[in-house]
Order: structure tokens, then C-alpha cells, then sequence
């Protein structure tokens, strides 16, 4: 006998706003339920894609019913199943995250870490800072918020003020990480933003919600500028020139202390 098969996990945050748990190691997608669109904030990782069917399946959605896909950034756990929606959807990111999945860019996208192969796919629409999507009952703007990597989005909805902030800041004030294409500065400056508007609860690609988006928030602008005054201690202790030395000399693909020829720098 075959067994059943388990219910999707999914809540009902604001109405017609879904949180749909995602197989780890992918991200949360959300569904927002516009007057005439449907819309999905990041779809988990490329095996997640039958959870996720699932999942809109007992809300009576088929793929096909998804008209918008917003991604928050190119890592393979918030993308991964995407291409599944290609055909039938359209797809938006902001251009720094939509020219590296455009170049399948492995070494920013990790699409080869921990899950299945995808198809390779684009963003047909590049999502600016301020660009506004208005589905009617819910008007979502785009912020371009890098740090974490370069091509990442949160999306605040202001009448309601709820904020999807993907893995920019999670619950807690939990940051998650400086990966490629990142950078400490831009986290900070980022944070400052969201740290501007009226939140009352924001909505991460991992772990459970924040209902304390302020403290939160402050906690993460707190933790970045730790971070950068120890990235700061550590520069200050190093040998710099003897580590930039071999920093670039790794860059330019050649052995440390070895001019490549004709270099006169
Ligand atoms: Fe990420």
C-alpha cells in the first residue's frame, strides 16, 4: 500500500498572502493572491518543485495559474525550481541577479550545491529599485537591498507594511552571510533603508517570521557594523602588503612575487 502523501505546509499571513514551506535546504515561497494575478516570491530549490505544486494545489492553484515570479536574489535555493514556471509565468529580478542567472553564473548562483540540475532560464523583466508592482489589492516595491550578494531584493508593501526581505535580514536580526558578489558595506547601507520604513512584520526566505521587525532590524544594522569594525581589526593586524600581494597575484592567475611579463606594476 502506497503511503499517503503528507499535506504542503503552508499559513495564511494577511489574506491572500500564503507562506509555503519549502524541503530544506530551499527557501520559503510566498504567494500573493492579487485582484487578477497570481504572484510567487521565490519558488524553493529545483526539487522542491512537487512539494510546491502541492502546495498550490490544495490552494487551487495549477502552475500554470502563476503569473509573476519575483525573485529576491540568484541563489540556487530561492531559484531552483523557476524554470519549471518559464514557459507559463514571467519572471522578474533585479538586474544584477538576472544577468548572472542569464550567464549561469555557478560560482554566485551555487546551482550545484546540494540540489538537482535545472533548466537553465532568464528573468524576463529586470526589477529596479522602486520599480512597483500593483496587483490591485497589494502594491509591492522593489528595493534593492545588496549585501548578502549583489542582486538582492526585499519587497515592502506599504499599506500593510509587511516586508519580504528574502536573506537579507531573517527573524531574530539574523544575518546570513557575505557570499559572492557581497559585501559588508553594502549590507549596512541596506539595513540603514530598512531600518527607515514602518514595518510590522517581515517575512524571510528562512526560518519563522518576525513579528518584531523593528528590534530586529536594529540588532542586524547593530551585528553589520560589528562586523565591519572586526573586518576592520583584522585588515589592521594583517601584513597587508605581503596579504594583498598574494591577493592579487591569485587574481591575476599568477605566482606570488612574480611579475607576470611586461608588468611593470
Ligand atoms: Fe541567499
Amino acid at each position: 500500500m502506497s503511503e499517503p502523501q503528507k499535506k504542503a505546509k503552508i499559513a495564511e499571513l494577511k489574506p491572500g498572502i500564503f507562506q509555503l514551506i519549502s524541503e530544506r535546504p530551499g527557501s520559503h515561497v510566498y504567494l500573493i493572491r492579487g485582484l487578477n494575478k497570481n504572484v510567487l516570491i521565490d519558488t524553493g530549490t529545483a526539487s522542491n518543485y512537487p512539494n510546491l505544486t502541492q502546495g498550490l494545489a490544495e490552494l487551487g492553484l495549477k502552475p500554470s495559474q502563476i503569473h509573476l515570479i519575483i525573485l529576491t536574489h540568484e541563489h540556487f535555493d530561492h531559484i531552483g525550481a523557476c524554470s519549471h514556471f518559464f514557459e507559463t509565468a514571467v519572471v522578474g529580478a533585479h538586474p544584477l541577479a538576472a544577468n548572472k542567472i542569464s550567464l549561469q553564473d555557478e560560482f554566485v548562483m551555487m546551482a550545484k550545491y546540494l540540489d538537482v540540475t535545472s533548466q537553465p532560464f532568464r528573468a524576463d523583466i529586470w526589477l529596479h529599485d522602486n520599480s512597483v508592482i500593483d496587483l490591485g489589492n497589494y502594491r509591492i516595491r522593489v528595493m534593492h537591498t545588496p549585501g548578502h550578494c549583489s542582486g538582492c531584493i526585499c519587497l515592502y508593501e506599504s499599506s500593510m507594511k509587511l516586508l519580504f526581505t528574502g536573506d537579507t535580514v531573517l527573524a531574530g536580526g539574523v544575518l546570513s552571510g557575505i557570499l559572492g558578489s557581497g559585501n559588508i558595506s553594502d549590507y549596512i547601507n541596506s539595513l540603514q533603508r530598512l531600518s527607515a520604513l514602518q514595518v510590522d512584520e517581515f517575512y524571510p526566505g528562512h526560518g519563522r517570521i518576525s513579528l518584531n521587525p523593528r528590534q530586529d532590524l536594529a540588532k542586524a544594522l547593530e551585528d553589520s557594523l560589528t562586523h565591519m569594525e572586526e573586518c576592520k581589526a583584522l585588515f589592521g593586524a594583517l601584513d597587508t602588503k605581503s596579504t594583498y600581494e598574494h591577493y592579487f597575484a591569485a587574481i591575476r592567475g599568477q605566482h606570488p612575487g612574480r611579475p607576470a611579463k611586461g608588468d611593470k606594476s
